[in-house]
């Protein structure tokens, strides 16, 4: 019904390629999008906007759709996602090409923590504070997506997440604004690389706009309800710094925000990302987002749905078909007008430009490079050193780690010593003609590390879920045999992830009375939790001597924690979210207000805010992370204790390396705004550094505060820095604050 005659269209299309070509070095890409844009019916304009799921593999509630093939041919898909392999990818474009424009589809993938090489889940990765490393693993990542027809991933998940409840807190960088918008833009640059168009580089989707990690009571796809204050100091942050590092996309989110989903939400995505922020890129819905407003109760139909969506500024419709089935009768019945398609196929059809995929729709769909990447023996290594990164070691009694590489009998023991994917976490991607075997078992690990001398001796013990415990005798009768007992438990892989909201958050099963079972043998027990949240876990962390919070690690898991196990890595990871006593903690984070009623202690709980039967302490802090050597902090310098608004305060303290083991220490420094228009928290995370020392070493490191690091958003949602003391605090974590000074912020 808006096509052109064929033959006409074709000939002007050649007479566009043609000039384009000789031209390529003059034109930008934005006169390129407009002569394009100029060849498009409404119908495929829509189309750009209509993402639809490779039915391979599904990430979301599938809707049947064996149209899917012709629905390409007629110009009416932009981009399919679950598509993998150079092979696949190939197949859908040559599809696209057999289109009436050949404009190339996009490939979206949720390539989230690796994609044949796994890395640690991303929360694991957060642990280890290394800005360099975060970013290499997300380049490794997108090299190796973007060899295997990779386009675009979905990723990263930049949420702040105060709730381990909720499953995704896995996939993002935990609590903290800081630490979070670092993290978020060095995953950015990792996965874009140089820039979009190199061969290497891919897109990055920073999710979930906005503030989906508030999901009230941490239950997926819950509503959030907070204040705008709120939003814009805790949540929106990392979603800004992922801006500035240049991502290429952002998804929006399945909750609502005050009411409004964020789909059809305006003032997130038009004032704010494209308004204020002046994103250029294209927003894609989260899957099925656009139609589940009509679920919401924000919208009476698909066609309502459509054009909130629209209207809001989401670009793409992933997977609900309301900009499909809606968009064309919406601007008939001039609810829309086309401006505001045009504006969303631009931003759509510049990425692909950008990637070039207009100069060659087959750019990442070459095998031999596809195989060469995919089996790159660098890679493997940048996996073990991200995972000996990520492991965070809560607990060394009488230093019992690091193991003696002469123990003579070892026993490891748990469900998860010899389990294979589960070593994946969640978000793992089924690359074509990849099997799991290439994943380092905790097992493998440790045959790979002990000598002859060594003997390891294993039992299962119990299952991870379920009651039975007909292996405790067996596994009780293998510790006694040993010198050191290691056991590795926790959660399935699946058990953290979208959709794997807990309401209880302990170990699951019998795992923990297995432990006390291999306590009551007296042999020294080494207890490795996997898991892809924080779990509460007061057993063990009351009565295990040494306990390695090993997250899920990714392909070379085993071989990671043997290294750690053994001392060949001293642990450096630090936490990046609180590690409640109970679920009836929870939220609880470090960088709360003070209150009317401060609870300081747990003796006195009354008439303060605290609960009657429980601490008002976590279990392990955010920051916190032991190391097999010691951290002295000494000589904490300030070059002026009175600074104006526009100058700075260099503040320089001294860390010492008293113990044994080479090591690194994430020193962290926390501000507190004593006094402000709008109550500021006890702390707040303002830099840090991670160092590396050797044994005896020591190091006078430094750090600045400026405006910037003092500056909030006070009632009328202004970036303030307000006059008046500050309280500067150098420590090894949140709570463990070795050094402190005050200053003055003065007019
Ligand atoms: C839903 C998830 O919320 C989102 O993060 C993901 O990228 C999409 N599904 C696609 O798998």
């Amino acid at each position: 019904m808006y096509r052109k005659s064929q033959p006409a269209v074709l000939l002007l299309l050649l007479i566009v390629i043609a000039f384009t070509n000789v031209t390529a070095q003059q034109k930008s890409i934005a006169q390129k999008v407009d002569s394009v844009l100029k060849l498009m019916t409404l119908e495929e304009k829509i189309g750009q906007m209509n993402q639809y799921n490779d039915d391979h593999t599904a990430t979301g509630p599938v809707t049947l759709d064996n149209k899917k093939q012709e629905q390409i041919k007629n110009g009416q898909v932009g981009s399919l996602l679950n598509t993998v392999g150079t092979e696949r990818t190939r197949s859908w474009q040559q599809i696209a090409m057999q289109s009436r424009l050949k404009i190339p589809l996009l490939f979206g993938q949720d390539v989230i923590h690796g994609y044949k090489t796994t890395f640690p889940i991303p929360l694991a990765e957060a642990c280890s504070w290394d800005l360099n490393a975060i970013q290499q693993t997300a380049r490794v990542a997108a090299t190796e997506a973007s060899a295997s027809g990779i386009h675009w991933t979905f990723a990263p998940m930049v949420d702040i997440a105060r709730d381990p409840r909720w499953g995704r807190v896995m996939e993002g960088a935990g609590e903290d604004t800081y630490l979070g918008s670092k993290i978020a833009y060095a995953r950015v640059k990792g996965f874009q690389g140089n820039k979009l168009g190199d061969i290497n580089a891919v897109m990055a989707c920073v999710k979930h706009f906005a503030a989906y990690g508030a999901a009230i009571g941490g239950r997926d796809y819950n509503s959030v309800d907070m204040s705008d204050r709120m939003l814009w100091e805790t949540y929106l942050p990392p979603f800004k710094s992922a801006l500035d590092a240049g991502t290429a996309t952002f998804m929006n989110s399945f909750n609502d925000l005050n009411g409004v989903p964020a789909t059809g939400n305006k003032y997130l995505q038009r004032d704010i990302l494209k308004g204020k922020w002046g994103f250029k890129g294209f927003v894609v819905s989260d899957w099925g987002s656009v139609g589940e407003m009509i679920n919401h109760g924000n919208v009476k139909n698909e066609y309502e749905a459509a054009l909130s969506a629209v209207t809001a500024g989401s670009d793409m419709d992933m997977e609900s078909r309301c900009y499909k089935n809606s968009l064309a009768q919406l601007v008939k019945d001039k609810k829309i007008p086309v401006a505001l398609i045009d504006d969303a196929v631009k931003r759509i059809l510049q990425k692909k430009f950008e990637m070039g995929l207009f100069d060659d729709p087959y750019k990442f769909c070459n095998a031999a490079r596809e195989q060469a990447a995919l089996n790159d023996p660098e890679h493997v290594k940048v996996a073990k050193e991200a995972a000996a990164k990520s492991i965070v070691l809560l607990k060394n009694q009488n230093n019992l780690l690091p193991l003696s590489k002469n123990t003579k009998t070892i026993a490891f023991i748990g469900p998860l010593v010899k389990a294979v994917k589960q070593n994946k976490g969640f978000w793992d991607v089924e690359v074509p003609g990849v099997d799991s075997n290439f994943i380092v078992s905790q097992w493998e690990g440790l045959q790979n590390k002990v000598g002859s001398n060594t003997s390891l001796l294993y039992a299962k013990g119990c299952d991870i879920e379920g009651n039975n415990k007909n292996g405790f005798a067996e596994a009780v009768e293998v510790a006694k045999q040993a010198d050191v007992v290691i056991l590795s438990i926790g959660e399935r892989r699946d058990m953290s992830g979208e959709a794997k909201s807990r309401s209880n958050i302990t170990i699951p099963g019998v795992q923990e009375e297995l432990l006390k079972e291999l306590l009551a043998t007296g042999k020294p027990v080494v207890v490795l939790i996997n898991a892809g949240r924080p779990l509460v876990f007061n057993y063990t962390a009351d009565n295990a001597p040494a306990i390695l919070y090993t997250w899920w690690l990714g392909s070379e898991a085993g071989n990671a924690i043997a290294d750690v196990l053994f001392g060949d890595y001293n642990p450096s990871a630090k936490l990046a979210m609180t590690f409640p006593r109970s679920v009836g903690q929870i939220p609880i984070y470090y960088n709360h207000f003070n209150t009317g009623r401060p609870a300081t202690n747990d003796a006195n709980r009354n008439y303060n805010s605290s609960y009657n039967d429980e601490s008002i302490f976590p279990k392990y802090e955010f920051g916190y992370g032991l190391s097999y050597t010691s951290f002295q902090y000494s000589n904490l310098q300030m070059s002026k204790k009175k600074l104006k608004a526009n100058e700075q305060i260099e503040v320089a303290v001294t860390i010492t390396n008293t113990g044994k083991y080479d090591g690194e220490e994430i020193v962290q420094l926390y501000l507190r705004d004593k006094v402000g228009s709008i109550v500021r928290p006890m702390k707040e995370l303002k830099d840090f550094q991670k160092i590396n020392l050797k044994a005896g070493e020591a190091r006078t490191i430094k750090f600045i505060i400026n405006k910037e690091k003092l500056s909030f958003f006070n009632q009328q949602l202004q970036w303030v820095a307000e006059p008046g003391d500050f309280e500067l605090m150098v420590g090894a974590s949140s709570k463990d604050i070795r050094l402190k000074d005050n200053f003055e912020l003065i007019k």
